[in-house]
């Protein structure tokens, strides 16, 4: 069966291991398959829901889509596009906010965490990010959205803001109720320092995370000084129990190496933690190095990335703006 994927990714700086491991390995997966339709956003209307430098944003725009390609995505079978340049999300936004209620986005967990304490100073696009992320998906008719763990829950409140919109308007199937493509196992690759806490690119230590832009003694040294415990090599997942700086360092080595958590836990039983720490580096410096030297190569021929954005928003808003004008249709606009 064809698949419609549509997945986002904020331009803020910093892509990480996380987003790699977590988001963006998987892209490449769908992509490469040849019944999926996909198409990859760059969301900056979510990053300006906190301040952003304009200067910065334009770059660190550029640097998503540079590292949508060196990690393998193909802009001939995908669309890329910053979201933007495709004016029916903003609209498409405005008028799913009138179907959400203020009683589901209360609910969100990721604004709280974001808006912290002093709620009252969130921006308004802060609280109503999750309606933005539903409309991205919803104006493609997407069956499939590829993301982390983290972005469950918003893909549960786009799942009931199309069935609330479908029913308020009597038109069943209209908006396509998404279904989350979560990795199985390493859905959550945490901080290096605090297996409690996920990877992220707000996080102010940097030893906390690998860049997808890390040189390769910078790789070293974070794994070298990455947290561990006392005990030896787990040898059965049991063993991982209450260690997760362990389990989340041999989650990463699993991911990269296309293998099975129990299978690598048979690989270093007995050994000693330094032999896998310099064999986890080894993989981390084998797949990640060369993507942080292609994603610096793509970045100084601007003038590509700038045509494949702009190719990109064409074919995307060719879908987006169909769509929104049945939804006017629908609403009696
Ligand atoms: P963001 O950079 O917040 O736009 O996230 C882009 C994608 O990376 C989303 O699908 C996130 O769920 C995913 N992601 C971000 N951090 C992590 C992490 N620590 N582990 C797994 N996936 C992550
Ligand atoms: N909210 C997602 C994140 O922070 C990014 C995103 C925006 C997204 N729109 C989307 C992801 C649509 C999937 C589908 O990671």
């Amino acid at each position: 069966m064809e698949k419609k994927i549509f997945s986002g990714v904020q331009p803020t700086g910093n892509l990480h291991l996380g987003n790699y491991l977590g988001a963006i390995k998987n892209f490449v997966q769908l992509n490469n398959s040849k019944e999926n339709k996909c198409v990859f956003c760059v969301v900056d209307l979510h990053a300006i829901t906190v301040n952003q430098d304009p200067k910065e944003l334009r770059n660190n725009i550029r640097e998503t889509v540079a590292t949508f390609l060196a990690s393998g995505i193909d802009p001939n079978k995908s669309i890329i596009f910053n979201q933007s340049q495709v004016s029916a999300h903003s609209e498409a936004a405005w008028i799913l906010g009138c179907t959400a209620r203020m009683g589901w986005l209360n609910r969100m967990t990721q604004f709280k965490e974001k808006a912290g304490k002093d709620k009252e100073k969130a921006s308004i696009g802060l609280y109503s990010y999750p309606v933005l992320m539903a409309a991205d998906i919803l104006l493609y008719d997407a069956t499939h959205v590829p993301v982390g763990d983290d972005q469950k829950q918003h893909l549960e409140l786009c799942r009931d803001i199309a069935q609330k919109f479908n029913n308020d308007f009597k038109v069943e199937n209209f908006l396509i109720a998404p279904e989350p493509l979560i990795q199985k196992e390493f859905s959550r690759i945490m901080s290096l320092k605090d297996g409690s806490k996920k990877m992220s690119k707000s996080e102010i230590s940097d030893q906390s995370r690998i860049n997808l832009r890390d040189e390769k003694d910078q790789i070293v040294n974070k794994i070298k000084k990455a947290k561990t415990d006392p005990l030896p090599m787990p040898s059965e997942i049991k063993d991982l129990d209450n260690r997760p700086e362990a389990r989340n360092l041999l989650g990463i080595y699993s991911s990269l190496t296309e293998a099975s958590l129990e299978k690598s836990i048979n690989e270093f039983s007995g050994k000693n933690f330094s032999d896998f720490k310099n064999t986890l580096t080894q993989v981390l410096v084998d797949k990640i190095s060369p993507l942080a030297v292609e994603i610096k190569k793509l970045l100084n021929d601007k003038n590509y990335i700038d045509k494949i954005l702009s190719d990109g928003a064409q074919k995307a808003d060719e879908i987006a703006s169909k769509k929104i004008k049945k939804i006017h249709e629908i609403i009696g606009f």
